[in-house]
């Protein structure tokens, strides 16, 4: 039995690809608008999972979350890091009083922030198991594998290559190791051409931006990754070995992985993009970079500073947030 509850966001796709997939067996959909009618119409589709939608009224959030075993976080407001962070951390509250055992997955962006932001609620509610908290940066390694087997000429391949994509989740801290990729670049793949598409996966977001004149993001590819990511999340907690994906981590999900990763980074780095192996607990194991290019160590120098101030962004926000909180609790009540 698998209770799997959408937040917001990237809704109505992500909940159809959650309600196709043969393994959820409850779907409970929250936002804060059209719910009940999405939850109706995917009830009708003949696959096992039975779904409730909920709205804020009556304890929605907490109806939606109760008994929940994976909780997908796409809540929020396209490239609005300021907006988002407020949502993710009244999400991350209700989560933690309901369903504080849950595996939590989060796609809602600046991703490098809001893990961040999600792990601190944790922490104040003394719930925070950094094996359960996830960084959705599927959609990465799903552009990778596309953009190689384009190059590669067969976009039939692109279910098949893998390409390990580290570091963070947005511009410069998305790092693409693709002298890694399971199916090799032409041999001769002159530099500026290597250049280009690491730059293409960095920023694969803008182009879908711009291609729908700023009307929307990538909502369709995004909810494809995050339903890739929690069909992965699933079948390891139900016990099949040997699931390694990218994700973006508290690094002492696995203390001996994570001291491992931090010597190759040459600094700590209380979060990063690594490839995980997913166990039944979420986090199995860290695995190191292993052998990289020597462009490729350059762009992690690069992404290393931008992701420090990208977790301290997330960390100080609910510091202040805290701050502020105390503040008003202080006041004379009239
Ligand atoms: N991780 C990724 O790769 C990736 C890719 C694309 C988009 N995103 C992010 O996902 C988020 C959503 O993007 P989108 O394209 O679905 O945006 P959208 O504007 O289409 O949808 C936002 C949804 O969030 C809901 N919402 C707003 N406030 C809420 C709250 N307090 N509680 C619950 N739901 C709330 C809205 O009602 C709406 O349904 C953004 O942060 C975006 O940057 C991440």
């Amino acid at each position: 039995m698998v209770k799997a509850v959408v937040l917001g966001g990237i809704g109505q796709p992500l909940a159809l690809l959650l309600k196709a997939n043969p393994l959820v067996t409850e779907l409970g959909l929250y936002d804060i608008v059209n719910t009940p009618g999405v939850a109706a119409d995917l009830s009708h589709i003949a696959t096992p999972a039975k779904v409730e939608g909920y709205l804020p009224p009556d304890d929605g959030l907490a109806k939606a979350l109760k008994g929940a075993d994976v909780v997908v976080i796409p809540a929020g407001v396209p490239r609005k890091p300021g907006i988002n962070a407020g949502i993710i951390k009244d999400l991350a509250t209700g989560i933690a009083k309901t369903a504080p055992n849950a595996f939590v997955l989060v796609i809602s962006n600046p991703v490098n922030s809001t893990v961040p932001i999600v792990a601190e609620v944790f922490k104040k509610f003394g719930t925070f198991n950094p094996k359960r908290v996830f960084g959705v940066t599927t959609l990465d390694v799903v552009r990778a594998s596309t953009f190689v087997s384009e190059i590669l000429g067969d976009l039939s391949l692109s279910k098949d290559v893998v390409v390990p994509v580290v570091g963070g989740h947005s511009g410069v801290t998305i790092v693409p190791l693709l002298s890694q990729s399971s199916h090799p670049l032409p041999s001769g793949f002159a530099k500026d051409n290597l250049d280009a598409l690491v730059n293409r996966i960095q920023f694969g977001g803008d182009e879908v931006v711009k291609a729908k004149s700023g009307a929307g993001s990538a909502t369709l590819s995004m909810a494809y990754a995050g339903a890739e990511f929690a069909a992965k999340v699933i079948r390891a907690v139900k016990g099949e070995k040997g699931i390694i994906a990218p994700t973006y981590v508290n690094l002492a999900a696995d203390a001996q992985g994570g001291a491992a990763l931090t010597k190759e980074l040459g600094q700590e780095l209380a979060y990063f993009s690594a490839n995980v192996e997913l166990g039944t607990e979420g986090v199995a194991k860290i695995n190191p970079l292993g052998t990289i290019t020597d462009a490729e160590s350059a762009l992690i120098k690069a992404a290393i500073p931008e992701l420090a101030k990208n977790i301290d962004t997330g960390v100080n926000f609910i510091a202040e947030a805290t701050k502020a909180e105390a503040a008003k609790s202080d006041e004379p009540r009239l």
